[in-house]
């Protein structure tokens, strides 16, 4: 994008209608928060500054962008569209560039259409120019009022509109670009003398009409974009056309969903190539699928690193987890926080890790409990297999070395330590560190007692 650009956001509203203890530009679209998608649009335009006027849970909503290179503004009282401008103004106090202005709750515009809008802007020369669209029902929108050329005359704000002006379907987006020295100039003329009592930064269109500079619009085909998020419903509806959109990029990127009215994959999540997806998956923030990978049905993948040719089976949550390539998890398996498989690792039906490792080619495929463990290659865990991680007070311990046996049905309390090569017998207690290429054994010895439930069985009968 060619040209000086800085960026106003305007996130202050409070968000009455979503009837929520929190302030309406955090509520997630596609788990982001509603604010990042403005402030993503900014940088991709390129600005050179990003200011954000903000008020209600300034603090919230200052940690949800921290890491972004925006500049926060407060606005105390919501005045109006032209009071928030004015104050982020202020900051941009002598910034000689153009200046876009976007509304925090607008999550679906997108950066071509603002970049299409400030080609528009400097094409014409103008000295503001105005996104507009036209819309099935612009109930609650400005309306763009023509004068008889085509040009904009005004923009009457829905609770000002007589009858007339209400029938007018092209409305205002919220969206502009200004040269800085109007805008600068124009918030300082905007009066309150409106139903609301508010200021309006519309106004400045008919400001500019009457100082003589050039004033224009641009309008856009992409109606859906410029739906704002004022109740829970708009919400849905928005967060609805988000995820058909994200489906649709990842599609057309080479990912196979099958039944995709059905998964849920959220703005941060990054899929290669040739991976396929069933029905009911939920993948959610910062999440990555390396190619070729397949997700059964019905599992929730949260924040965390998915290789290549992995098999993730049905039903499975895993949670800010790592797994290598072209390793096996599930059904019903639980990876959670802090899992991190190698290679070729088999995790199978109902087994729950936690903060724990395994390398290359080991396997846990049936009911196990692995927590705080570190398990190294070529290992195989029993069916049953359990980490006694926690004494009640605090957590500890396991480390199996590579190549070990763990038979079914043993307990491993920690903190203990069990070397390289040894073997577990199945239905062990163990307690005490086993040395490399060992057997432990702890479990009584069996007695076999000949004939003893025949004469069981015979006394029963006598007794009936
Ligand atoms: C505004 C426009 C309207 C347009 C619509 C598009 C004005 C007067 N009206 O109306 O023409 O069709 O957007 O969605 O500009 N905000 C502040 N401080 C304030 C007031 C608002 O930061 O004092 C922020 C809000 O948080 C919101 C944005 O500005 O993100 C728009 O304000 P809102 O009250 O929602 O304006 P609308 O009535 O929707
Ligand atoms: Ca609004």
């Amino acid at each position: 994008m060619s040209g000086h650009i800085a960026t106003i956001i305007l996130a202050a509203g409070l968000g009455k209608r979503m009837k929520s203890g929190l302030a309406k530009v955090l509520h997630p679209v596609a788990g982001m928060p509603m604010i990042l998608y403005p402030v993503r649009i900014a940088e991709d335009i390129s600005s050179e500054r990003i200011v954000m006027v903000i008020g209600h849970q300034a603090d919230r909503v200052q940690k949800a962008l921290s890491g972004r290179n925006v500049e926060i503004v407060h606005q105390a009282e919501q005045r109006g569209t032209a009071d928030a401008v004015r104050l982020a103004m202020e900051s941009l106090k002598g910034y000689r560039g153009r200046v876009v202005v976007l509304c925090g709750d607008v999550p679906l515009m997108t950066s071509k259409t603002v970049s299409e809008l400030i080609s528009a802007h400097q094409k014409c020369s103008a000295s503001v120019t105005v996104l507009t669209t036209e819309v099935e029902d612009p109930t609650g929108y400005g309306r763009i009022v023509r004068q008889a050329d085509g040009s904009i005359l005004k923009i009457v704000e829905d609770k000002d509109a007589s009858d007339d002006i209400k029938g007018i379907r092209e409305v205002n987006t919220g969206t502009y670009v200004f040269n800085s020295p109007f805008l600068s100039e124009a918030i300082r003329e905007i009066r309150a003398e409106n139903v609301q009592k508010e200021f309006y930064l519309t106004d400045s269109i008919e400001i500019g009409l009457k100082k003589g500079v050039k004033v224009s619009t641009y309008k856009t085909r992409e109606r859906e974009e410029v739906i704002g998020v004022n109740s829970r419903g708009e919400l849905a509806m928005v967060d609805g056309m988000m995820r058909r959109r994200i489906n649709n990029h990842h599609m057309v990127n080479g990912v196979s969903l099958i039944n995709p009215g059905s998964i849920y994959i959220d703005a941060g999540v990054t899929i290669a190539r040739d991976v396929t997806i069933y029905p009911g998956t939920t993948i959610q923030g910062d999440t990555t699928i390396g190619k070729s990978s397949v997700i059964y049905p019905n599992s929730r993948i949260a924040d965390s690193q998915i290789g290549e040719d992995v098999t993730v089976k049905d039903a499975c949550v895993i949670e800010e987890s790592r797994i290598g390539n072209g390793s096996q998890v599930g059904p019903f398996a639980h990876l959670r926080p802090g899992t991190i498989l190698g290679k070729n690792v088999r995790v199978g039906n109902y087994v729950e890790i936690k903060k724990a490792v395994m390398g290359e080619g080991s396997k846990a495929n049936h009911l196990t409990y692995l927590g705080d463990a570190e398990v190294g290659s070529g290992v195989n865990i029993g069916a049953g297999t359990i980490t006694c991680n926690y004494d009640g007070w605090k957590k500890h311990k396991t480390i199996i070395g590579d190549g070990v046996f763990v038979g079914s049905d043993t307990q491993l309390v920690a903190p203990v330590k069990i070397g390289d090569g040894a073997i577990i017998a199945a239905g062990s207690t163990v307690t005490k560190d086993v040395p490399p290429g060992a057997l432990a054994i702890s479990r009584v010895e069996q007695r076999n007692m000949e004939g003893w439930a025949e004469k069981r069985k015979k006394r029963k009968a006598e007794e009936e």
